[in-house]
């Protein structure tokens, strides 16, 4: 096997083990410490776990949202393979961060989780883009794919779009007041959208005018 066969081949697993960095690292920092207020994850470490497993989830979903306009951009197709890893892996943070929220910071009381999805807008925001990440998530197989149809399939994964506008929504509406971290987020979600639409627009334009 020559060097980029050999590359191409080990890519995928490599990708895949440092996906799982993060969560390595903070359940390495929260057993060894105990959760203690004086350990790495600062006097709240139940706040800090929640708040880095959400930073975690929207940055594997810019990610997974970044490779497609990477593609029409530079015509690099690469990255293309580890789309659904990507994804994939931003759901699998999203539903690590919800676990945190319901588990360590509402230890389970349901009846305070109702109480607080219909009261602060933040985690009404949450609950609705994790209800659209569901279905992008279970319909991730092939065999999905193949059951849904391209087209359908195709139609059904535009949902990522609201997903996530909706998450740097959260994010933003989390912080309260004018923060640097979430608008940043939300521009680079807004250029990765934007970059979507404009060839799509372009593609559709073009396609008519062969029509007419
Ligand atoms: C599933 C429903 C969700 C719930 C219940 C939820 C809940 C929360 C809570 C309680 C916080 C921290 C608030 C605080 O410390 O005061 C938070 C922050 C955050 N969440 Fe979520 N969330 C949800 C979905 C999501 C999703 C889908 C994403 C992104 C894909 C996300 C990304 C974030 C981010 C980036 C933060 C801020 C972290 C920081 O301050 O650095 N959340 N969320």
């Amino acid at each position: 096997m020559n060097w980029a066969a050999a590359t191409k081949k080990l890519a995928k697993p490599v990708i895949f083990a440092a996906c799982l960095g993060p969560l390595a690292w903070i359940a390495w920092a929260a057993f060894s410490s105990g959760l203690s207020p004086t350990g790495p994850l600062g006097a709240n470490p139940i706040e800090y776990i929640n708040r880095y497993l959400g930073d975690w989830a929207i940055r594997f979903l810019l990610m997974a949202l970044a490779i497609t306009p990477v593609r029409i951009t530079t015509g690099w197709n690469g990255p293309m393979r580890f789309r659904r890893m990507i994804g994939l892996y931003a759901f699998f943070y999203v539903c690590l961060h919800l676990s945190s929220y319901i588990g360590l910071d509402q230890f389970f009381d349901w009846t305070e989780i109702w109480r607080d999805i219909v009261k602060r807008n933040y985690i009404t925001v949450g609950m609705v883009t994790f209800a659209l990440l569901v279905p992008l998530a279970v319909t991730s197989t092939n065999a999905m794919v193949k059951r849904l149809g391209g087209r359908r399939w195709t139609r059904l994964h535009k949902l990522v779009y609201p997903a996530g506008i909706l998450a740097c929504f959260h994010f933003y509406m989390m912080r309260k007041g004018v923060q640097l971290e979430p608008i940043l987020y939300a521009v680079i979600c807004a250029v990765l959208l934007g970059t979507r639409v404009v060839t799509a627009w372009r593609k559709k334009a073009r396609a008519g005018a062969k029509i007419t």
